[in-house]
C-alpha cells in the first residue's frame, strides 16, 4: 500500500511538472513589407522613380504610353512586372540595369495600398 502511494505521488509529480512545462509555441511574427514603406506618395516617390530611369522620356512615344498618373495607374500591374523582371514581361528599363529592390517595393507598396492619386 506504501508502494502506490508513493508511485502515485511520483507520477503527479512528473504531470505537474510536465504541465508546467508547456510554453507558448513560437510563432514568428509576420511581417508585412509594405507596413515600413508606407504610406507612398505618387507626386513624391513614383512619379520621381519613373522621371529618373527614363520610363516617361520612352513611354511618352513607345506603347505602353504612360506621362502621368491616371495612364501609369492604368498601366500599373505591367509597370511592376517589368521592373520586377518577371519572365513573362519585357525587363524595364529598356538597356538599363534592374532597379534597385529598395523603388521596386515602393512601386509594389504604391499598388497594393490602392495606387492612389497622392
Ligand atoms: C530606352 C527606352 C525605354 C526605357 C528607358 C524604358 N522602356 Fe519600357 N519599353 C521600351 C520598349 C521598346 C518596349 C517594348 C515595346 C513593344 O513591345 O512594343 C517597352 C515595354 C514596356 C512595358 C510593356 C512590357 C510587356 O512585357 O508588356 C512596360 C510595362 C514598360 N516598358 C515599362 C517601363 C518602365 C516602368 C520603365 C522605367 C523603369 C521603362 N519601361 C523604361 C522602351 C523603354
Amino acid at each position: 500500500m506504501k508502494h502506490i502511494l508513493i508511485i502515485t505521488y511520483i507520477l503527479c509529480f512528473f504531470c505537474f511538472a510536465c504541465k508546467k512545462d508547456k510554453t507558448a509555441p513560437v510563432v514568428p511574427p509576420v511581417v508585412n513589407l509594405c507596413d515600413s514603406i508606407n504610406p507612398v506618395s505618387f507626386i513624391n516617390d513614383i512619379d520621381p522613380i519613373l522621371n529618373a530611369n527614363n520610363c516617361y522620356a520612352c513611354h511618352s512615344s513607345i506603347a505602353p504610353i504612360f506621362s502621368d498618373y491616371s495612364s501609369v495607374f492604368d498601366w500599373r500591374d505591367p509597370i511592376l512586372k517589368s521592373i520586377q523582371h518577371d519572365p513573362s514581361f519585357r525587363p524595364m528599363p529598356e538597356n538599363g540595369s534592374k532597379l534597385p529592390d529598395s523603388l521596386i517595393n515602393k512601386v509594389q507598396c504604391w499598388i497594393e495600398s490602392g495606387a492612389p492619386n497622392n
